[in-house]
């Protein structure tokens, strides 16, 4: 909560605005504080009040002090007023709504999902069996040119290109499948270790280092090995793809951390699991589509866009928590949390 004058100079501001936006946000004006501006926001609610005289509203989008943005709903109605009748002192009340938002995404990407379930274990299986020989036979073609000595590029071709459907119909399967009789007490080390072994050279050869911190007193969670392990692999890849696409000064370091520990959330233990890398991050203008399923930043075939709505899909079928923070230029940091227990 701010109170503001007719030059939009703060003239005070309480204890939880501080703590958010900085200690020296008393006497700045308000868009310099709170959204590093040179000049009034667009459509300013303040400088409306001032003028029309009666309480104003909206959504805005601001950067807090560490780095991270979050949703307010803004108010700001007159506290004192002057002669003619109109305000000239205002106070400005910014709500943070950014979990409620959240949660209202999450209703919808869960609603998204299962309707991509659904597709995928619809179509899928009809696409695979044809993809597969159209593959083989573009192999037939490729070989018997090789006899004949002309390499067949058209051929080489039609099999990069089925493999990569062949790639995406898996992923959409690997989805739709429903695994939960096979779920069991799983140790966060073992799953990350079993990652590791798939990803470990390709990581090394990309000068990544990896920042493992996992106090060896986690408790289990209870869920499906091998669907943790492709969640794990991705948020791992794109971390890895993400880092080889910064350049870093001789100084700086590629890194992935990954760090677990235990949270309690109403009286439930969760284990919490946080993959950070110190890449690009991501702008403000995607971060909140990069769950969605078919958002790809990557050209040229590089990306699917199912790395992230298929590990959040499954996270949701854990019964945990999968959320994005990133800043452009400094981090991403994939945040899981998982019901901590041996059994659901
Ligand atoms: N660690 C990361 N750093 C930067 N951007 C990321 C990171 N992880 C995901 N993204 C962004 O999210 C998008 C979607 O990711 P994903 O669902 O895994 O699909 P894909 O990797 O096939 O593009 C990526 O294209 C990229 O723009
Ligand atoms: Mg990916």
């Amino acid at each position: 909560m701010v109170m503001l004058d007719e030059d939009l100079n703060i003239l005070w501001a309480n204890h939880t605005s501080r703590e958010a936006f900085g200690d020296n946000i008393e006497n700045k004006k308000c868009y310099e504080a709170f959204a590093g501006l040179d000049q009034p926001c667009d459509n300013c609610v303040a400088q409306k009040c001032f003028k029309e005289g009666y309480m104003q509203e909206r959504e805005i989008n601001l950067k807090k002090g560490n780095n991270l943005r979050y949703d307010f709903w803004e108010t700001t109605n007159a506290v004192s007023m002057n002669r003619k009748g109109f305000p000239k002192t205002i106070i400005t009340v910014f709500r943070d709504i950014t979990q409620r938002k959240a949660l209202a995404a999450e209703a919808m990407r869960a609603g998204h999902l299962a309707s991509i379930g659904e597709l995928a274990a619809g179509v899928a299986h009809e696409i695979n069996n044809p993809i597969n020989s159209i593959i083989n036979l573009a192999q037939i073609i490729l070989n018997e040119d090789k006899k004949k000595d002309q390499p067949n590029d058209i051929a080489l071709r039609m099999i990069n290109e089925g493999n990569r459907i062949a790639e995406i119909v898996s992923s959409l399967l690997a989805f739709a499948k429903d695994n939960k009789k096979t779920k069991m007490p799983l140790n966060l080390k073992e799953v990350l270790d079993k990652t590791f072994a798939l990803t470990k050279a390709q990581i090394i050869k990309s000068g990544i280092v990896l920042d493992v911190d996992l106090p060896s007193d986690l408790p289990s969670i209870f869920g499906h090995m091998q669907q943790i392990q492709q969640v794990f692999l991705n948020l791992i890849n794109n971390a890895r793809f993400a880092l080889n696409h910064k350049s870093f000064t001789k100084e700086s370091v590629k890194t992935i951390r990954i760090k677990g520990c235990v949270e309690k959330i109403k009286e439930q233990l969760y284990l919490k699991i946080i993959f950070e890398d110190n890449g690009p991050g991501i702008s403000d203008k995607v971060i909140d589509r990069v769950m969605d399923p078919f958002f790809t930043t990557k050209t040229g075939g590089q990306g699917t866009g199912l790395g992230l709505s298929i590990s959040h899909g499954i996270i949701s079928d854990h019964e945990g928590r999968m959320k994005i923070e990133s800043c452009e230029g400094e981090f991403t940091r994939l945040i899981i949390s998982l019901p901590a227990g041996d059994r659901s």
